[in-house]
């Protein structure tokens, strides 16, 4: 049946909690080591189920992966293999992100159609559509995503949508390609960001991180680097909400707050004290919060990723609110699960309208994905009795130490398993 979560609800959340490495740049890191020869040591990896499992991908191409603690170490040999199956790359999402780093290094990159989040459709079209602007073929073929070229060169690149996995992909073929590239449109993630600095680490020469123009210069050849991980942004306003929701005071470490300024913002707005610190923040909510209108939207917008959270904000809060998803469309189907548990909510395509209530009223409940599953944890921490929250290793691929965090926090929360 897999592990599942009992949550008593009632505690009110107060201390301080660490946060490790972001999910979504440690990943992205680990496959850029593939673009040089030699070894790359990566630092403050979040000890998450996602980071074995990427491992295994890059020893399937030819890597040689240590993991020791919160560090990766990755031996990328000096032709890597181009062939990422399915076993390697079904169970997550992430796994993607191989393909610009390959096509860039082995000249073909045959990476098998990954599994990963029910949060909706995730084409692949404008990862495939900027690799071929630089020059290589790619298609669609026996379930796999295969590019190939034998040289890339620098082109103009404009993005339909800021999307972080392709302008992840197109960026790590880039720093290889003849030439200059430019990314317009590109993502802004903070996660892209590091993905730069760390390429710019290893000799690439890259303009506009963090502006929606990136500017790519080609080199020949680059070499291995030591980085180290940014704080996971989405882990640690985890810890805010939950901390506004359960009327606590949380301070978070680890965290770049200005990496989540729209989120502290809009606790603020939610009646929460909170202050912010070089390396991270404390929320402090002494009332029952205010209800709130949330729009999720690329970076530096509200991440989609706290959607889940956001609207467990809103189902204990004073009044109405109105969260819309502008990014995954299945997103919502979370929502059907709070109202298991008491929640006023409808939704009606892109927009949830909430009506916060007092307390929520536990239940079993299941997690879809990682985010709709924190979500859930978080809403058991507001509700009578105690809350049965199936599904975990969802939570697991993205939150180390879930349950000894929101312990230590003195939620109260154990894993059967
Ligand atoms: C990454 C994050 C994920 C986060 C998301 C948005 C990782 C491992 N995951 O996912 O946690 O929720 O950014 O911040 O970093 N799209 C297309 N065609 C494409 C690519 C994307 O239509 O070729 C669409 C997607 O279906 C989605 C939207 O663009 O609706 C955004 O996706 P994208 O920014 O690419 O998200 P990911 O990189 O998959």
């Amino acid at each position: 049946m897999g592990d599942r979560f009992l949550v008593t609800g009632g505690a009110r959340l107060t201390g301080e909690v660490s946060v490790g490495g972001a999910k979504n740049s440690v990943l992205k890191l680990m496959a850029a080591a593939l673009l040089a020869e030699g070894v790359t040591t990566i630092t403050n990896c979040p000890q998450i189920a996602d980071v074995p499992l990427m491992a295994d991908v890059l020893r399937g191409l030819g890597a040689e992966v240590e993991l020791d603690g919160d560090v990766v170490r990755i031996d990328t040999p000096a032709v890597p293999k181009h062939h990422a199956d399915f076993d390697a790359v079904k169970q997550f999402r992430a796994s993607v992100c191989v393909l610009g780093p390959l096509v860039a290094r082995a000249h073909r990159a045959v990476v098998a159609l990954p599994g990963g989040d029910a949060i909706g459709s995730r084409p692949l079209d404008m990862h495939q559509a900027g690799l071929r602007e630089l020059g290589a073929r790619s298609v669609i073929e026996h379930g796999c995503v295969v590019a190939e070229a034998d040289s890339l060169i620098g082109a103009p690149i404009s993005l339909e949508f800021p999307s972080v996995g392709a302008t992840e992909n197109i960026l790590t073929a880039a720093v290889l390609a003849e030439g200059v590239t430019t990314i317009d449109n590109a993502a802004r993630e903070p996660e892209i960001v590091d993905l730069c600095v760390m390429l710019q680490q290893m000799g690439a020469r890259i303009d506009g991180a963090g502006t929606s123009t990136l500017t790519v210069t080609g080199v020949p050849q680059l070499h291995p680097t030591t980085h180290r991980v940014i704080g996971d942004r989405i882990v640690g306003a985890t810890w805010g909400i939950a901390a506004a929701m359960t009327q606590g005071d949380v301070t978070v470490r680890g965290v770049d707050p200005a990496h989540l300024q729209l989120v502290l913002n809009k606790l603020r707005e939610a009646g929460a004290q909170v202050d912010t610190y070089p390396d991270g923040f404390r929320v402090l909510q002494r009332e029952r919060p205010t209800a709130v209108n949330v729009s999720t939207l690329p970076f530096p917008g509200f991440p989609t990723d706290l959607q889940p959270m956001a609207i467990g904000l809103a189902s204990v809060s004073e009044g109405m609110s109105v969260i819309t998803e502008n990014v995954f469309e299945a997103r919502f189907r979370f929502v059907e699960e709070m109202v298991r548990m008491g929640a006023d909510a409808r939704t009606d395509g892109h927009h949830a309208v909430i009506r916060g209530i007092d307390q929520l009223s536990s239940a079993p409940v299941w997690s879809s994905d990682i985010r709709a599953g924190a979500g859930l944890v978080l809403a058991g921490l507001v509700a009578d009795g105690v809350t049965e929250v199936h599904d975990v290793f969802h939570i697991d691929r993205g939150y180390p130490d879930f349950v000894e965090s929101l312990r230590a926090l003195g939620g109260k929360i154990e894993r059967v398993v």
